[in-house]
């Protein structure tokens, strides 16, 4: 009776013992810094990209991959391939998937008011990355990237400078309906009609932003008009590129017979400029990665972010083009 006593005694303090280091055990492992505590959630980001068509976009999109990479974000990325309706499935998706912040290079300016909308309503942050939408200011957060019209702007003077103030010029637009060919287009006009009238633009089509339809469309002009063309504005340096093929094919000197002030400054202008074949390029910043995961992160943390966040950006002409390439990033 007194062993069975003591037995009993033993065995209760044994599962005492055995419940105080379950529980001791148990609550070490919810102290200790495991995955959920004090590892730091990654930031998730969508950014629905809107193509791969130049060589300006191909540095943009490495700017944001690269950044994302560099900070450790979780980015979604998505490449619409020019279509709206992909960039706008692209967005969906990421409202599905909950991320945190959405960035987007919207192809063109208009039909985005519904999409928005329902970002918004998931309660995400919008931001807009290099060309605008048009939609009401509630619908995004922040906009970051250029000025095209100034853009625009500046490509009228370095022309007018160019030819002298008098002369035809063909243009090269961008993708229909995009804020970059829209902008760039009336800045440019909006400058001749104030300071130059002897200069007329006598043919203007889109080239989509391509190397290819940039070419095809300065096939066209020269077709038509070719002993007529004083210089050539194009909306991007890739159009510009072909339309340089296109002007030695027909066998004119490209920078000479006819005078090219196109955009973006990108290092296949840089080594055209060289060549002598391309006069001005006006630079459009594509580095946007670093702009706009600051953004995305200061959203996240709930501080204010400014509503327009422009990039700065200079004009570079065919007398330093050889100075400047080095130093070029894109
Ligand atoms: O939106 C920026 C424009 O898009 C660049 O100037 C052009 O090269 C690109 O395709």
């Amino acid at each position: 009776m007194k062993f069975k006593k003591v037995l009993a005694l033993v065995l209760t303090g044994a599962m005492l013992l055995s419940v105080v280091g379950c529980s001791s055990k148990k609550t070490s492992d919810t102290t200790e810094p495991p995955a959920t505590s004090s590892e730091e959630k990654k930031l998730v980001v969508g950014y629905a990209q809107l193509g791969a068509e130049s060589e300006w976009r191909t540095a943009c999109t490495n700017s944001i991959k690269g950044e994302a990479e560099k900070r450790g974000i979780d980015l979604k990325f998505s490449d619409a391939q020019q279509k709206q309706e992909n960039q706008i499935k692209a967005i969906r998706t990421f409202i599905a998937q909950k991320v945190d912040v959405i960035g987007v290079s919207p192809v063109v300016e208009s039909g985005w008011e519904t999409v928005f909308k329902e970002v918004k309503d998931a309660g995400i942050p919008l931001v807009l990355v290099d060309r605008k939408a048009d939609v009401p200011e509630d619908l995004y957060v922040s906009f970051l990237g250029s000025d095209f019209k100034e853009e625009g702007r500046k490509a009228a003077d370095e022309m007018a400078t160019l030819i002298g103030g008098k002369g035809n010029i063909v243009e090269l637009q961008g993708t229909v309906g995009s804020s970059a060919a829209v902008d760039r287009q009336s800045g440019f006009a909006e400058v001749l009609a104030e300071k130059y009238p002897d200069i007329k633009i006598i043919k203007s089509q889109t080239g989509d932003f391509t190397r290819a339809k940039g070419k095809e469309v300065m096939e066209a002009f020269l077709k038509s008009d070719g002993e007529n063309i004083t210089a050539l504005y194009s909306h991007n340096d890739d159009m510009a590129i072909g339309a340089i093929q296109a002007i030695e094919e027909y066998g004119k000197k490209p920078g000479e017979d006819i005078k090219i002030v196109s955009v973006d400054a990108v290092k296949g202008a840089f080594e055209a400029m060289i060549a002598g074949k391309l006069n001005v390029t006006v630079e459009c910043n594509p580095l946007l990665g670093p702009q706009f995961f600051d953004v995305a992160e200061d959203i996240v943390a709930g501080k204010t972010v400014q509503k327009y966040i422009p990039s700065e950006e200079g004009v570079y002409r065919q007398d330093t083009a050889a100075k400047d390439l080095p130093s070029r990033k894109y």
